[in-house]
């Protein structure tokens, strides 16, 4: 690919220009494209959370998105592809690889497999691991990947400890001008991120539950998942407990809302003191599942900044996409650590 003028710019320039947030259509995903091929960074919008891209295969442009979040360098990026024919050129997929990637791409399941020996992927993104993650996104990530023709490193687009966004605006309240460009395509559909499943090993292991529930992957592979110790902190280099974390204190399975708190409410149910919550927002009033997930980190946002002291959280069920988000909410609610 010709290096074009825009990549030029952002190279050679000592402070990052002002990010701009452009329409995810043809020519912002060429725009973006061009910019990756370059060696620069571009948030994208996927399915699940906006990602922070670089062209997987430059160590240079990888180590930009390290920069930009203020990311530890131990903690691995996530390759994404256009496709598994793709993913096969750096990594080894074994049968259940390949049933689940049959099953459940372009989506949001993230796997990680050996890599292949000789692999073009820079070891930053892998952290020098000898395994990779791999996803295949939907959508506008996607077209990007397909016209750059290479793998694209990308966490989710905020600073590294900090909630994942789900529109182009959290990007830009998060990263500010560390994003050059942004694609916008409105709100991420699933609001969760990933579910990471690790087939490297003797028996699949999850490490992070996110956009797929883990029933349904069971019945694809035919054989029970396992769930990495939440302090598995090796398996899983980047889940540190206090991840997802909100600038506000975060007070799991609310019966009542104290005073000073802000409600982040769900189902039809109503808790004692929620008329004089600070704030109140439901991530679903029919109790559904799929749309709380969506609206899970724009709500916490929203709640950070409406001037509460803390969020009163009510239960929310644990099955299906309810894994994930309680697992976004324990992080939340967990002790801050530094990363
Ligand atoms: O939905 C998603 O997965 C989003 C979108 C942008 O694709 N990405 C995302 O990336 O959530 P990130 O970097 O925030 O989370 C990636 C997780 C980290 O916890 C990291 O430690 C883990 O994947 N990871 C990456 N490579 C790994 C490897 N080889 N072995 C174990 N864990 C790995
Ligand atoms: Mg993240």
């Amino acid at each position: 690919m010709v290096l074009p003028d825009v990549a030029n710019e952002t190279l050679t320039r000592a402070r990052p220009s002002a990010s701009v947030i452009v329409p995810a259509d043809g020519r912002g995903v060429d725009r973006a494209a061009r910019l990756l091929a370059g060696g620069g960074i571009a948030a994208l919008p996927t399915e699940t959370v906006y990602g922070l891209a670089a062209d997987a295969t430059n160590g240079e442009a990888v180590a930009r998105i390290f920069e930009a979040k203020r990311r530890p360098r131990f903690n691995p990026l996530i390759c994404h592809v256009d496709g598994p024919a793709m993913a096969r050129r750096f990594a080894r997929f074994g049968d259940l690889a390949e049933r689940l990637a049959d099953r459940f791409w372009p989506g949001p399941l993230t796997l990680v497999v050996p890599l292949a020996e000789g692999a073009a992927i820079h070891p930053l993104v892998t952290a020098g691991l000898d395994t990779v993650a791999v996803r295949m996104p939907r959508g506008v990530a996607r077209d990007v990947i397909a016209a750059l023709g290479s793998p694209v490193a990308a966490p989710s687009a905020n600073r590294s400890g900090r909630i994942s966004p789900t529109t182009a605006r959290a990007v830009r309240d998060s990263l500010g001008d560390e994003a050059p460009l942004i694609l916008d395509a409105g709100p991420a559909r699933v609001g969760v991120e990933s579910t990471i499943i690790d087939l490297s090993g003797d028996r699949p292991v999850c490490l992070r539950p996110g956009g797929i529930a883990l029933a349904d992957i069971e019945q694809v592979i035919d054989q029970p998942v396992t769930r990495a110790d939440a302090d598995a902190a090796i398996s899983a280099p980047g889940m540190l407990r206090s991840h997802y974390a909100p600038g506000l204190p975060v007070r799991l399975n609310a019966t009542d809302v104290r005073p000073g708190e802000a409600l982040l409410a769900f189902g039809s149910g109503r808790i004692a003191g929620a008329g004089s919550a600070v704030a109140g927002v439901n991530l679903s009033p029919s109790g559904d599942l799929t749309e709380a997930a969506a609206n899970l980190f724009a709500m916490l946002d929203e709640l950070d900044r409406s001037g509460a002291a803390a969020i009163a959280v009510m239960t929310i069920p644990a099955d299906g996409l309810g894994e994930a988000i309680n697992d976004r909410l324990a992080r939340a609610a967990a002790p801050r650590e530094t990363p």
